[in-house]
């Protein structure tokens, strides 16, 4: 049987990988678009283009592309009552990875993209007479402000808080997918990557990734608040809260996107079934301060309490607690659902300095410009 595919954010850093795999797979797929932010196909055509795909894919992409203008915020994603109908109607999965990813951005505008695009795409689900099955986008960061210990793929709860408004509202979209599933006795697969992370190098051309985000409010707030003290080298010195132990979850966004298409292939269980995707390595945190010395040629410290006499540049970091507060992390995500399914082949090569730094092009990897990134892990063909 074949089943037609809908993916919302498409243009995204996930959503262009989750596209090409979902092209390897079917014949056409519907792009769910962001009305009013540029010209996707161009887009979507351009990262193809910028990672080796061969002429034919990309010329053919206008005819296996359908693009569908939609405004997540809004009931019926924006579309009248009859086009709304159906588009539901010709679906057999929908992948919801449309989304804001804004660290800094406020609750109540985070809901709307996060929380209220979600509700909206769910509503999609319920009207098609083929009841699609949705593939939801959350994060493996709803564990919220849970600093310690071992986070569990079952796990749902708010008892620790969150770090920042974002994780809030990926929280309360899972919180609404599992009403909605037990409401309409329907399947969700929901995905929960941790840090997703490329080592190709930026490009105009290409969305932004959340360490190159981390970069550049870095470097905006050296520029802001000049320096401060000096530290190591003669470089100005930045205390930042931390944990020497400390560790984050990072992994490479081609394999991500491989594995939740790969898990999307296994028969749902009925209700919400939930899976970390997550590497099996996590990343020191001081392998961290160093590619963020290195980004923005500070000295970094990592202290236990924020300073009292906080720097200007300290002062202002203090605001990002969407930068900062990883540091601090020692959990661990455990990811045995994903493993029992998919086996040693859920894991993925190493993240290491190197690798992160060709991702963000420091200084001694290839800097960053128009020229076009050299291709990777391109897959051949696709089978409808
Ligand atoms: N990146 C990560 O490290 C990471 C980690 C864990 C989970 N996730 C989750 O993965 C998903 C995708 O993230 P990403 O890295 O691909 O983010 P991204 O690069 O910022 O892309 C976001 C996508 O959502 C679309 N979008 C944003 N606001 C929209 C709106 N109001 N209406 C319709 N479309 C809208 C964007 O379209 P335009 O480009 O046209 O605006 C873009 O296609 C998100 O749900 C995020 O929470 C990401």
């Amino acid at each position: 049987m074949v089943v037609h595919v809908a993916l919302t954010g498409a243009t995204g850093f996930l959503g262009l990988r989750l596209l090409r795999r979902l092209l390897a797979a079917h014949r056409s797929v519907t792009v769910l678009v962001h009305a009013g932010s540029g010209d996707a196909l161009h887009r979507i055509t351009r990262f193809f283009e910028l990672t080796g795909a061969p002429e034919e894919f990309t010329t053919g992409l206008t005819g296996r592309l359908r693009v569908v203008e939609t405004e997540l915020e809004r009931p019926r994603l924006g579309l009248s009552g009859r086009a709304f109908q159906e588009l539901a109607d010709g679906l057999g999965a929908i992948w919801h990875s449309a989304g804001s990813i804004n660290l800094e951005g406020d609750l109540p505008e985070l809901r709307r993209t996060n929380v209220e695009g979600t509700r909206h795409v769910l509503e999609l689900a319920a009207a098609g007479r083929g009841r699609p099955v949705v593939h939801h986008v959350s994060t493996a960061f709803v564990a919220g402000r849970r600093r310690e210990g071992v986070a569990y793929e079952d796990e749902l709860d708010d008892a620790y808080g969150f770090e920042n408004a974002y994780e809030h509202s990926k929280y309360e979209a899972e919180k609404l997918i599992h009403a909605w599933s037990r409401e309409h006795a329907r399947p969700v697969v929901v995905l929960r990557p941790s840090v997703l992370v490329t080592d190709l190098p930026p490009h105009a051309e290409l969305p932004a990734h959340p360490l190159q985000v981390i970069e550049r409010i870095m470097r905006d707030a050296r520029r802001t608040a000049g320096t401060g003290g000096q530290g190591r080298d003669g470089r100005p010195r930045v205390r930042l809260v931390g944990h020497p132990h400390g560790r984050l979850n990072l992994l490479q966004v081609e394999h991500a996107a491989e594995v939740m298409v790969r898990l999307a292939g296994r028969t749902p269980s009925g209700g919400v079934d939930t899976y970390h995707v997550v590497h099996d390595r996590d990343v020191p945190v001081p392998t961290v301060v160093t590619l963020l010395e290195r980004l923005t040629s500070v000295a970094i410290e990592l202290v236990a309490t924020e300073p009292d006499d906080p720097s200007p540049l300290e002062s202002l970091l203090r605001f990002y607690p969407g930068l900062t507060a990883y540091l601090a992390h020692r959990r661990r995500f455990d990811d045995t659902r994903v493993r029992t399914l998919l086996g040693p082949s859920a894991a993925s090569g190493r993240v290491d300095l190197g690798y992160l730094c060709s991702g963000l092009a420091t200084r001694d990897r290839v800097p960053a410009g128009p020229a076009a990134p050299a291709p990777t892990g391109f897959p051949s063909g696709h089978h409808p």
